[in-house]
């Protein structure tokens, strides 16, 4: 099977070094329940964190009716759509800038589909520093104005994603910003990776059979199951679990990869999805991705709109959680993999639920802070004069 990813690696991970003899033995109780308590396991040094906005501690919710509606009566949702802004993305802008502000930098730059704009946006504001941010000009008008509400500066790129991406990457090289773009830096998978922790500690210190995650550029997915490969590391848990990974039917990269079938191009369409934030055409860890799914003995799984649109409700009236389209991919993708016999409905399975939609309110966007870039020049001739 050919390579799917764009340029990314994962050595950056691979290299920072933890004390596996001795971690997360002696954690003491959950409170306040937050991401910092896995320190032991992330890599910043020790002293007070600086990041001002509650971070994990996500609940784990034992969904009752969910339970009987899905017929898998050990079924859990973890239930990231309870963080500040909404999605998981916010555990990575949160270590991304402690980092920065460890560092002395003062200002930030991420590409996204919109979720880790909006996380990066109001992440950056709580700390008092400068949020740039490059989105497709298809990014959905209520992320843009929560993202200039919390006073970020907003590029739109008609060239979509990739592009934008790209733009973000090369401002952070040009003009020594902080790089938050997700799989570029290894500490947006550190700070994912904490979700295996806390679903570890509340199943009683123990770890789920099957595990299902949408991927977009695939760092939730590969985070994920590095949280479960450091428990093993650690000897306090003997076995990983399964990971299912699941992508939307008019964007499915990574399914096809899978499958080893050609995708057709109505199936690498990140337009046509209601799914926006999964919507990537060329994964930034993909390749890292099949080798989770691959190694776990998991499998990858494409759903339909309809699906996904399904799954927000279902989730909404069997469970009382609100999620987005692609929060709710995990749901729509447990239906598909307990077709396909990928999932028992015996097994206790953990869906991850990643985000919820946000509304913004107070006064529109404020246009002065949002331009339509296809350069660096033009980036900086935007910002020329602000700070
Ligand atoms: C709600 C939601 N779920 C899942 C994902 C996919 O995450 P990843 O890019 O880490 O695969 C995203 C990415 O933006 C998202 O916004």
């Amino acid at each position: 099977m050919g390579s799917v990813t764009g340029s990314v690696d994962l050595a950056g991970c691979e290299r920072l070094q933890y004390d596996y003899a001795s971690a997360l033995r002696t954690l003491g109780p959950p409170e306040p329940f937050t991401m910092w308590r896995y320190r032991e396991l992330l890599p910043i040094p020790d002293g007070p964190v600086r990041y001002p906005l509650p971070i994990g501690g996500t609940p784990l919710l034992p969904v009752p009716a969910l339970r009987e509606s899905v017929g898998t009566p050990r079924l859990w949702v973890k239930d990231e759509t309870r963080s500040p802004t909404a999605s998981n993305k916010d555990r990575a802008t949160a270590l991304v800038i402690e980092d920065g502000l460890r560092r002395g930098i003062s200002t930030i730059t991420t590409a996204s589909t919109g979720n880790a704009a909006v996380a990066t946006a109001f992440g950056a504001a709580a700390a008092g520093i400068r949020a740039v941010i490059f989105v497709s000009t298809d990014c959905q008008p209520e992320k843009l104005h929560l993202m200039t509400q919390a006073g970020a500066w907003v590029f739109q790129v008609p060239d979509g994603y990739a592009a934008a991406v790209d733009l973000s990457r090369s401002a952070a090289r040009t003009f020594g910003w902080l790089d938050r773009n997700t799989g570029a830096n290894p500490y947006t998978v550190e700070a994912k990776k904490t979700v295996a922790f806390e679903v570890w500690e509340q199943l009683g210190r123990r770890i789920p059979d099957v595990v299902v995650v949408p991927v977009g550029d695939g760092p939730t997915l590969v985070a994920l199951d590095k949280g479960f490969a450091e428990l093993v590391s650690c000897g306090l848990v003997t076995r990983q679990p399964r990971v299912i990974g699941v992508q939307a039917e008019h964007c499915q990269p990574l399914v096809r990869a899978w499958l080893g079938t050609p995708a057709g191009p109505e199936e690498l369409d990140p337009a046509a999805t209601v799914a926006d934030g999964i919507a990537v055409l060329r994964p930034a860890i993909g390749d890292a991705v099949l080798d989770v799914v691959r190694r776990s003995g998991g499998g990858m799984v494409a759903v339909t709109d309809a699906a996904l649109l399904n799954a927000v409700g279902t989730l909404a009236s069997r469970a009382g959680v609100g999620a987005e389209p692609a929060g709710a991919a995990a749901l729509a993708g447990l239906a598909a993999a307990l077709e396909r016999g990928l999932v028992d409905r015996s097994e206790t399975v953990v869906l991850l639920v990643t985000g919820r939609e946000v509304k913004a309110g107070g006064a529109p966007a404020d246009q002065g802070r949002v331009a339509v870039v296809e350069t660096l020049d033009e980036v900086e001739r935007v910002l020329a004069g602000d700070r």
